[in-house]
This record gives C-alpha cells, sequence and structure tokens, in this order.
C-alpha cells in the first residue's frame, strides 16, 4: 500500500491558516483574465485518458478557455500535443473530441497535416509569393507527457515536470493502474457557476450529509481524513460499506449496505446488531472473490477494497478511485462569463480478462461499480461518445450524472447568483474545508499573487 503524506490528518483541525478571501475570483473578467495567463498559460492540465490514445492515429481534443489543444498517437508510436488552429488562416482543424485519423485536413482550403502536426500538403502551394515554408507552417506544438494513465499537456513550456508537479501522487494514484482501465461514460454539461464553484464543492466533505442524503447510509463523512500536497493537490479518503457516524447508527444494515452485502453473496439478516462488522465482511468477501478469479488485488489494502480514495488534482481535476474504477471529473472555464463553466465526467472501469462473448448485463448503479467485480470486457463495449448537454437538462431529469452530481449542479447555480449579491463579499470557511483554503492558496501563489 502507497503510504499516505504526513500532512494526513483529522478534519476537525486545520494545519494550514484559514485566511479565506473575496468573492471576485469567482465574478471579475479581470480575474479570469489573469487565470487564462498564468493557471490555463503554465499548468500542467489533463486533456484526456491514455486508454484514448492506445494506438497510432488516436487523437483527442481538449479545449480550455478560448484554446483548443489535439493529442494525437503518430504512426511512429509518439504521443504529440499540438494547437488546433491552422497555420493558414487560423481555422480549428478538429471538432471531434476523440477519434481515430490518418491524417488532419482542414475544412477551410485543405491543407494537409500529418499525426506529428506537420504540413503535408497546399493546395494551389505555386500561388503563394511568398511561398509556403512547410517547416514553418507545421502545427505549433504543446508539451505533452502520460502519468497516471492520464495525458497531461502544458500551454506554455516552463516551470516543474510533471513527476515533480504530481510529487506522491504518482505512487498513491498509480497503484490503481488507470491506464489499465477503459472509458465507459463521458458527458460534459455546461453549467452556471465559475470552475472554481465546482472544484471548492469537491474539496469538502462538509455540505454532504446535508445536500446528498444517501452518503449517509454508505460513507463515513464525518471523520475522513485528508492530505494536503504541494503544488496545490488535496485527498480525501472516505470509508465505503459504513453508515455516517455524524448520525445515529442503526441496529441493522441501512438499504445501501444491505446491497452492497448482497452483491458479494452475504445476508444482510446475518448483519442485524452487527452493523460495524459490515465494512470488514465486505473486505473480506471481495479479497476471496478476487482470489477466486485470479485477481491481482495484492496490491490493494483492505481499506482500499471498500474505501474511496479521492484525489484533487491542482487546479481542476477531481479523481476518484477505487480498484475497480476510477471517475474523472474536470471543470472548465467558459470562454468568456466567469459565471459559467463545463464539468467533465468521465467513468473507467477496469475490466479483466479475455473479452467476453457475454454482453453487458445492467445492474444497479445505486451501489456504484466498487460493489461489484468486473469481469472481462463486454463483446458489444464500444467506447462512448461524448453526451454534451446544459444543466437544465439535469434540472428537467433529462439527464443525470448521478444522484450526488446532479443535487451538486442543481445547487452551485444558486451559489454563484448568490456571490453576485452585495450583501455577499468573502468565503468564511471552516477548518474542514481546508481543502478549499490550500487550492486557493495554490491558485493565488501560481497567479504570482503570493499568500
Ligand atoms: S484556414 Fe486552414 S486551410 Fe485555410
Ligand atoms: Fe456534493
Amino acid at each position: 500500500m502507497a503510504s499516505i503524506d504526513v500532512r494526513t490528518h483529522s478534519p476537525d483541525r486545520s494545519p494550514i491558516a484559514i485566511s479565506n478571501f473575496s468573492k471576485e475570483r469567482y465574478v471579475s473578467s479581470e480575474w479570469m483574465a489573469t487565470e487564462t495567463a498564468t493557471i490555463w498559460a503554465k499548468s500542467w492540465l489533463v486533456a484526456g485518458v491514455s486508454c484514448d490514445l492506445r494506438n497510432p492515429g488516436q487523437f483527442i481534443t481538449f479545449d480550455i478557455g478560448t484554446q483548443s489543444v489535439i493529442v494525437a498517437r503518430g504512426g511512429d508510436g509518439h504521443l504529440r500535443a499540438m494547437h488546433n488552429a491552422c497555420t493558414h488562416r487560423g481555422t480549428r482543424l478538429v471538432t471531434e473530441s476523440a477519434g481515430t485519423l490518418r491524417k488532419f485536413v482542414c475544412p477551410y482550403h485543405a491543407w494537409v497535416y500529418g499525426l506529428d502536426g506537420a504540413l503535408e500538403s497546399v493546395p494551389g502551394a505555386a500561388r503563394f509569393s511568398n511561398g509556403v515554408p512547410k517547416s514553418d507552417l507545421a502545427l505549433r506544438p504543446v508539451e505533452v507527457e502520460e502519468a497516471l494513465g492520464l495525458v497531461f499537456v502544458r500551454l506554455e513550456p516552463d516551470g516543474p515536470s510533471l513527476a515533480e508537479f504530481l510529487g506522491p501522487l504518482l505512487e498513491m494514484v498509480g497503484t490503481y493502474w488507470i491506464d489499465l482501465m477503459d472509458v465507459t461514460n463521458d458527458q460534459t454539461v455546461s453549467h452556471l457557476c465559475n470552475w472554481k464553484a465546482i472544484i471548492d464543492n469537491f474539496a469538502e466533505l462538509y455540505h454532504v450529509p446535508f445536500l446528498h442524503p444517501i452518503h449517509r447510509r454508505m460513507f463515513e463523512c464525518a471523520t475522513a481524513p485528508i492530505s494536503l500536497f504541494d503544488h496545490g493537490h488535496t485527498a480525501v479518503y472516505v470509508e465505503g460499506g459504513v453508515t455516517d457516524s455524524g448520525f445515529p447508527t442503526a441496529d441493522v444494515p441501512s438499504d445501501m449496505q444491505a446491497m452492497q452485502l448482497k452483491a458479494f453473496g452475504l445476508d444482510p439478516v446475518d448483519f442485524h446488531g452487527r452493523v460495524s462488522e459490515i465494512r470488514p465482511a465486505l473486505q473480506a468477501a471481495k479479497r476471496a472473490l478476487a482470489d477466486s478469479q485470479g485477481l491481482d488485488y495484492a496490491c490493494f489494502s483492505d481499506a482500499q477494497l471498500t474505501d474511496v480514495w479521492q484525489f484533487n488534482l491542482f487546479p481542476n481535476v477531481i479523481l476518484s478511485v477505487t480498484p475497480e474504477s476510477a471517475w474523472l471529473m474536470r471543470s472548465r472555464p467558459d470562454p468568456g462569463d466567469p459565471g459559467k463553466s463545463m464539468l467533465d465526467m468521465i467513468t473507467l472501469v477496469r475490466f479483466h480478462g479475455e473479452e467476453s462473448r457475454e454482453a453487458s448485463a445492467d445492474s444497479d448503479d445505486r451501489i456504484g461499480t466498487h460493489f461489484r467485480l468486473n469481469g472481462p470486457r463486454p463483446v458489444d463495449y464500444v467506447r462512448p461518445v461524448r453526451d454534451v448537454f446544459t444543466h437544465e437538462d439535469i434540472l428537467a431529469g433529462r439527464k443525470t450524472m448521478t444522484v450526488t452530481i446532479d443535487e451538486d449542479i442543481s445547487l452551485l447555480g444558486r451559489v454563484q447568483q448568490g456571490m453576485a449579491s452585495r450583501g455577499f463579499e468573502a468565503v468564511w470557511l471552516s477548518d474542514e474545508e481546508c481543502r478549499v483554503q490550500h487550492f486557493h492558496d495554490a491558485l493565488e501563489s501560481s497567479m504570482g499573487l503570493g499568500n
């Protein structure tokens, strides 16, 4: 098991000063412009997942503010990133979020670029009196690196290496082998709050018992330990298979615990009066099941078999990992309005063994992918196309990103509305919200504001 950062501690007292901050960063266009020139230009950013770029010809696009980047695996097997702008007159070359191509062809005047960004052909090249110096007209390169099963880009190639930036997370998240997972869900919702309000929301569990009552019946949020890392990253470790200690413990398993027990062939009735024994029983049952199926779970501690480890990667990614699955959430700013943003959510699943002849079976998603072991990749598996929608689709029940995230999305528009009020000037954070403070400290530092 990877060691937990030494700054891990209970949420009762913050290890850093709670200094709070004004609302300007959520509502100001000037602040947003500074973020564009600093945070979005100089940080390592998650552009996508490695499983979308395993083979030559595969590409993804990553839009961040006004910028767009293509990442492609070349015929030579190398991964490259380049600005998504034709060097003729600037047209955005690719609009798909992912796919496979042999060349990039500009839709305007049909300039053709290779997967490495090289300009290969130009219709009517003889009519350019200044010539067509192809080597000068390649797509402009962007720094790119892979780690943790994720693809990172950085628009301005200066600052810490990716390994230095990620530090201990390389080992802690690396245990989960995200690079061996496959995408099973890909969604983007546009909604009405600043991108940092989403990050704040996923940097504290203070709100969880109130906004997400289902969690009381399956997670321990009241005492979940947290870690703060260099470069603004944070983590929280949430026990699963339990009920929240902030509320009275029942004598019988909650509905969610009962579903989890049944998923591993255990009878909830056997745990009447023994609710505290459910978590270790689930761990033992999962370990035994994994062993019986020949799955290598030796790298996971017992705690990791039931618990969810959530890592917030500075600046804008939330990664929740279990041995079976990972959720990647990414908050991106609207290109022009500080009061709007987009939330991407990609679900990844670790399939085991040879591809199955069986079609994928429906199962109860309320218990989460964590409470069943994944078999082989189903024969009908296809990488889903990104589903793009608005928060109104969620409010109207036309789309869902899970019960919990739907509840967050439904609320965050109200947070942004309230921030615009003349009656609200600055946040007032609790010690339990020190991950929010840590993120904002790093934000200010990265913007050159000092703290
Ligand atoms: S703008 Fe791309 S070929 Fe003209
Ligand atoms: Fe929430």
